[in-house]
């Protein structure tokens, strides 16, 4: 299996940086290819603009969604934005690791979706969801957290992880992907706000990387989040009434 670990981390020598190593050691160990993607480190600008695209469909107005199809058409999509399609299309299970930012992925991470996933070519009306473009690939995230486990129980201060992590995972479905059941770590103080003495505080890092290293090592046999497709839905996209999921409302 081809693994693609992608990093959004500004510091490679991070705990985040620290569990992509793991990942790439467990994941060769187990006879996997495996290739990191340092966004920071290959100074990804996440930002999308109209600059670049080169032969513009329209030349007065910037229509982002537009340029990404025109230019994916004429294989002229910018080269890094290129690369990075290579890569997913390379993977067979593309593991996301990145710090909870403001409740999020980090700036650069949400950027590169805006860039990498474009319109026209890795989604379109037709091929979306169940039938998106990665269909038979997976996707994991493995994200970390300042504040500790319990403050993110039902009514706890830090909000829902499953809700922070809801944009992330429905847009890899959205593009096809088989999305596995995240890999959280809490609590790392990363320098901010500390919560542990020192000592059980690396005792806690060491408890987490041991936990994530044995995950990974039966990864490829999970099963995926269940999302609702294409069958499921009436012809505005809601579920059906039929389906056994709408007792819930
Ligand atoms: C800009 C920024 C925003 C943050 N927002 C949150 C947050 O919303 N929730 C949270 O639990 N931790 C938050 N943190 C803490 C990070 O999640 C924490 O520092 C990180 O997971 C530590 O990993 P590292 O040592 O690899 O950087 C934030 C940190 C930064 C720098």
């Amino acid at each position: 299996m081809n693994v693609l670990i992608l990093l959004a981390h500004p510091e490679r020598a991070s705990f985040n940086g620290g569990l992509v190593d793991l990942a790439e050691e467990s994941m060769k160990q187990a006879g996997h290819e495996v290739e990191i993607d340092d966004l920071y480190g290959e100074s990804f600008d996440p930002v999308e603009r109209a600059s670049w695209y080169t032969q513009k469909a329209n030349r007065t107005y910037f229509a982002p969604l537009t340029e990404q199809r025109a230019h994916y058409q004429s294989n002229s999509l910018p080269e890094d934005v290129q690369r990075e399609i290579s890569r997913l299309e390379w993977a067979d299970l593309v593991i996301f690791q990145f710090p909870l930012w403001w409740h999020a992925q980090p700036a650069i991470l949400k950027g590169w979706f805006d860039r990498v996933l474009v319109y026209g070519g890795l989604y379109s009306g037709s091929m979306r969801y169940n039938h998106g473009y990665f269909r038979g690939k997976r996707a994991i995230c493995s994200v970390t957290t300042g504040s500790p486990e319990h403050a993110f129980m039902p009514f706890g201060r830090a909000g829902n992880i499953v809700e922070w992590l809801w944009p992330t995972h429905s847009s890899l479905y959205y593009v096809g992907y088989e999305v596995l059941a995240p890999q959280v770590t809490y609590g790392v103080q990363g320098g901010g706000i500390a919560y542990q003495q020192e000592d059980s505080f690396s005792n806690h890092l060491e408890t987490a990387k041991k936990v994530w290293a044995s995950r990974l090592s039966g990864l490829v046999g999970e099963s995926s989040i269940p999302f609702t497709g294409w069958d499921d839905w009436d012809v505005n996209g809601v579920l059906k009434t039929s389906h056994p999921m709408r007792w819930r409302l």
